[in-house]
């Protein structure tokens, strides 16, 4: 497995693959790997001959108050995993190569980046899609990766790739979880033991609300009953709990499934997101 910062070697590696006649998969990630980003890895590997895997904590997608700097970093450990799930090239640019001095071109996605994450971390989406289409447009994969946890930041891409045309499929992958149930991310190393147990209390209040809603309660008493399980965990602070359309991220209170019970709560220090889509 390469490592490799510069951008014009990643492209040089890119050609060659597809000369061998292989397909290539990108895998966009900022580190810290646990075992949801190496399922992205292991199901790119299985469908392309070839897998990229970017590492970059994106500095455009945090905010001024947020954890930028204390983002966990950990090359070496990133790079064994990686290679032990097959991942050919590891992409590392340093942030003055993507964002050159003057850089001053966005991509933004209207809409549906306005509500949820979108309301709470001004801009962030801005730099999600700016990244992501600078990373696709410098790997050119046939298919990239993306994990269902940040639910709102996959609608988001997809989105984007539709309205520019983007000749990339986007394979989206099912939350991987702890055994408790809390959706794994690399924020939760920031956890106390505390605020760890609690945080499984995520998981089990949004799995009342679908019982609910599967029975055939509103995504509004759906949203009542997580709040209520979740006012039960004094550790666990909501941020925003709602119920919105699969697609379109639109309000989906009045109505029942199918539908994504979405929330963010803070736990400590720490923001901690999740969902669960209700189809039947
Ligand atoms: O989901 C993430 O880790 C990031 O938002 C992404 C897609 C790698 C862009 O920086």
């Amino acid at each position: 497995m390469r490592i490799e910062s510069r951008i014009g070697a990643v492209r040089c590696f890119v050609q060659a693959a597809r000369r061998e006649g292989k397909a290539v998969g990108l895998v966009p990630t900022m580190g810290a790997f646990h075992e949801g980003h190496l399922s992205l890895m292991r199901r790119s590997v299985a469908d392309n001959g070839a897998t990229v895997v970017s590492l970059f904590v994106n500095p455009t997608q945090f905010g001024a108050e947020e954890d930028l700097s204390k983002y966990p970093r950990d090359l070496p450990r990133d790079a064994r995993l990686a290679e032990q799930v097959g991942v050919s090239l590891i992409f590392t640019p340093e942030a003055a190569a993507m964002y050159p001095e003057g850089a001053c071109t966005w991509v933004t996605v209207e809409g549906l980046t306005e509500g949820l994450c979108g309301a709470r971390r001004p801009g962030h989406f801005r730099g999600v899609t700016t990244v992501v289409a600078k990373l696709l447009n410098i790997v050119q994969p046939d298919r990239a990766y993306f994990g269902e946890k940040d639910y709102q930041q996959l609608q988001v891409i997809r989105r984007m790739v539709r309205d520019l045309d983007l000749p990339v499929e986007v394979v989206a992958l099912p939350i991987v979880r702890e055994p408790d149930g809390l959706a794994m991310s690399s924020r939760n190393a920031y956890l106390s033991p505390e605020e760890r147990r609690a945080a499984a209390r995520l998981y089990a209040a949004l799995r009342e609300g679908a019982a609910l809603v599967r029975e055939g309660a509103t995504g509004a008493q759906g949203t009542a009953r997580v709040r209520e399980v979740l006012a039960g965990e004094p550790l666990l602070k909501p941020q925003y709990v709602e119920a919105v359309d699969p697609l379109t991220l639109a309000d989906r209170s009045g109505a029942g499934s199918p539908l994504v019970l979405m929330a963010a709560v803070h736990a400590g220090k720490t923001r901690l997101i999740d969902n669960l889509r209700v189809d039947g």
